[in-house]
């Protein structure tokens, strides 16, 4: 039944979507919040893959099982919150000020930004960090030039991890086809 619902859910958006890419709506489809399960499950079916999968990814959640099965199809990794969200009031994970993050950007005369950001980048994903803050802006463009090196990754790789967007608000006993946090996140949380 459960898996019904599910199916029932994702198929028609996905065969809807591939007809806006049919009519010249869109020029390329993607999805986002996809665990590696979710996205298997939309290949079963889908006549075009998703170009892009836009999830949360920092330091402190670092995606590696979705990195891997995206790769194998792919599929660009987009990485939102990419500085763990510092001050948003939905929630968010001190990236920034964890102790490591600022030891590495010490080491390279670099801003902990700019360090979660380059970590990001390294990975191969891209970077939607968003700052209303000129300076801040200047600040995260140039990470690109930052280069971290084998240890700063190995360290980056050990850091406890936490998920902000965690999407309690779709989780009930009734309505919803998801009934914990586990199952809405295919045991990837
Ligand atoms: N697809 C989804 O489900 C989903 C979910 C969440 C977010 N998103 C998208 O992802 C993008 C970014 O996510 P986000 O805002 O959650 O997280 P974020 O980019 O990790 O964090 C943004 C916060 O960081 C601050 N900031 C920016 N640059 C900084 C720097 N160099 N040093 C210190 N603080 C800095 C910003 O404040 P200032 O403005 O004051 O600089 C802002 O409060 C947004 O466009 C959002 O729409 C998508």
């Amino acid at each position: 039944m459960k898996k019904t619902l599910r199916s029932w859910i994702l198929k028609p958006h996905g065969l809807a979507m591939e007809r806006c890419l049919e009519l010249g709506l869109c020029r390329t489809i993607g999805v986002s919040n996809f665990s590696s399960k979710k996205i298997q499950r939309l290949l079963d079916f889908a006549s075009v893959p998703p170009a892009v999968n836009q999830v949360e990814m920092h330091p402190m959640w670092r995606q590696s099982k979705l990195r891997e099965v995206c790769g194998e199809h792919k599929i660009h990794v987009s990485a939102y919150s990419p500085l763990g969200g510092p001050g948003n009031s939905w929630g968010s994970t001190a990236v920034v000020e964890h102790p490591i993050i600022q030891a590495i950007a010490l080491k390279h005369k670099a801003t902990p930004a700019q360090v979660a950001l380059k970590w990001g980048l390294s990975k191969g994903a891209s970077v939607i960090v968003k700052s209303f803050n000129q300076e801040r802006i200047r600040e995260n463009m140039a990470s690109f030039n930052l280069k971290l090196d084998d240890e700063d990754l190995i360290q980056i790789d050990n850091l406890e991890e936490w998920k902000i967007m965690r999407g309690d608000f779709l989780i009930n006993q009734t309505t919803s086809p998801y009934r914990t946090l586990e199952d809405l996140w295919d045991y990837e949380i």
